[in-house]
């Protein structure tokens, strides 16, 4: 924990430490890496009013179980944004301009010297940028894609008059995205709806040399059609903050070499990571004062 959120959870609450949950317990302060399922929350005492997520992402917790027990579930939306965006844009410079490859020759000691045609990578001025879930985040990363001289086309459940305004293009449809877009970063949450979204049959409708990027779940990519597209040089690379079921992910991902990956550190700022503690807290406090949540997540 963020030492200031440390400092507050223990001087505001009677805390307990653990991974069982006692009686008398009435409010979970958890991480993504607790997987409340069904289970777990039927196995929750009867005393639990809230289960407070660290985290904006709740793919791990079963929320319909957790309301049907009459138990609130509260996430840390807003406090991510800035921070999120920036790993995104990260990833597609780093996958873009081989940061990966370069780096490894550094400390490996395999560079001999200046090269014209050594390790050459891709320009991102002035190519498309195809954002799929154009929300906080993705509005975020649009921001300073566009700063960067990239061209931004987006596919939403609703247009943003805003977005287009500053020259977003609208696809009415991801298939129609996916056919513009030099990069691709995913930005939408991981539901049924979006597992496995980026298919074999949709990253054939990327362009050639296409890049990939994403900071969204794991799961929203077929693992193995990602892997394939990148061997085969369909796509030239991919940037990856998530993985399906990290920390185990797919073992080729390690070894790619167009794969620039990081272990999920979107949000892993002291600043973010002290206000998405500060936000978790503000709503365990509501809800064990008998007040309504502050962020209560409504699926
Ligand atoms: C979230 O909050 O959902 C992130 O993925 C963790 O940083």
């Amino acid at each position: 924990m963020p030492p200031a959120v440390l400092a507050r959870l223990e001087a505001e609450f009677d805390v307990v430490r653990g991974e069982t949950v006692p009686e008398g317990v009435e409010g979970l302060f958890i991480t993504p890496r607790s997987k409340m399922t069904a289970a777990a929350i039927a196995a929750l005492p009867a005393s639990v009013k809230i289960i407070a997520t660290f985290s904006v992402g709740y793919d791990h917790i079963d929320v319909p179980a957790a309301n049907r027990r009459g138990i609130i579930v509260t996430n840390t939306p807003d406090v991510l944004t800035d921070a999120t965006a920036d790993i995104a844009l990260l990833l597609l410079l780093a996958a873009s301009r081989r940061a990966r490859e370069g780096e490894a020759m550094v400390r490996e000691g395999t560079w001999v010297g200046w090269n014209p045609m050594q390790l050459i990578g891709w320009q991102i001025t002035g190519r498309r940028l195809g954002i799929v879930g154009m929300g906080r985040i993705g509005q975020a990363l649009a921001h300073r894609a566009r700063a960067c001289g990239m061209q931004i086309h987006y596919y939403n459940r609703t247009r943003l008059a805003e977005s287009e305004e500053a020259g977003a293009v609208y696809h009415a449809s991801l298939d129609s995205l996916l056919g513009v877009s030099d990069y691709l970063s995913l930005h939408a949450p991981s539901t049924a709806e979006t597992n496995k979204l980026l298919s074999a049959a949709r990253i054939a409708q990327l362009p050639k040399g296409a890049i990939v990027v994403n900071t969204a779940r794991g799961n929203l990519v077929d693992d193995d059609a990602l892997i394939a597209a990148l061997q085969s040089g369909h796509l030239a690379a991919a940037g990856l903050d998530v993985f399906t079921g990290e920390p185990d992910l797919d073992a080729r991902y390690r070894s790619l070499p167009n794969v620039f990956p990081l272990p999920h550190l979107g949000s892993a700022t002291i600043e973010t990571r002290t206000a998405m503690g500060m936000r978790a807290l503000d709503n365990l406090a509501a809800v064990l004062n008998g007040k309504p949540a502050l962020h209560p997540v409504q699926v």
